[in-house]
């Protein structure tokens, strides 16, 4: 053994020639995620691939039922939307309570089915229409990840390879897949960017979104009303 680098080296651990560095997080971008306690309460058949139900406007091919799931929906039982939609808010209203955050409803809510090769394109829920404060996402059958884009590319001067899995990687991110499973709902901000990629699974994908808007901090019903 050479003595003589095995103190220098003992000297190096305890007088580093760098302070340690930090990251300080600022501007994070909240995803917030949790189980839907009544997703077993919500069993939905395969169905075929359908004719092509694409809102106006939307680059993709997906059967969905945005901005709103009519009474007379072929796949989903006006009844059971609804319960749904009350259960899904319930949900969130105790979420939201136990964590301090204001009192929000429900804007919009639809569902989107995917079959193999559809998809939905990069897209946010900014609206002129309705100041969403969340947008969410209940995964009901064959969950696979939404991919979120940064909310910001402005920044993007030059490209960040190499950083992946260092102190700053979480910030330098191209995409962030998020993990799910049936039964999850995740909320994000409405100006985040994300999409659908194509599924590859003949098995239906089944998902439900909505829109939540603030309301009156003092709403009484918020606290009383039962979903
Ligand atoms: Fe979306």
């Amino acid at each position: 053994m050479n003595v003589r680098n095995t103190t220098q080296r003992n000297q190096a651990s305890k007088t580093p020639k760098t302070p340690n560095a930090s990251v300080i997080e600022v501007f994070p971008t909240p995803i917030v995620k949790f189980r839907f306690p009544k997703h077993e309460k919500y069993f939905f058949r395969d169905i075929p691939k359908s004719e092509d139900r694409t809102p106006e406007g939307w680059n993709c091919s997906v059967n969905s039922s945005y901005p709103f799931t009519g009474e007379n929906d072929p796949y989903v039982p006006d009844e059971v939307n609804k319960r749904l939609q009350r259960d899904v808010m319930g949900s969130i209203r105790d979420v939201f309570i136990e964590n301090g955050l204001p009192p929000v409803e429900m804007g919009a809510f639809w569902y989107n089915i995917y079959h193999e090769e559809q998809n939905q394109e990069r897209h946010d829920h900014v609206s002129a229409h309705a100041n969403t404060f969340l947008s969410g996402v209940y995964y009901n059958k064959n969950a696979t990840p939404t991919t979120f884009y940064p909310p910001s590319t402005l920044y993007r001067t030059l490209r960040f390879r190499g950083c992946e899995g260092t102190i700053i990687g979480n910030a330098t991110r191209d995409t962030y897949e998020a993990e799910v499973n049936d039964g999850d709902i995740i909320l994000f901000p409405p100006y985040l960017e994300h999409e659908v990629k194509k599924q590859t699974s003949e098995s239906m994908r089944l998902t439900f979104s909505f829109n939540l808007t603030t309301i009156n901090p003092n709403s009484i019903e918020w606290i009383t009303k039962e979903y």
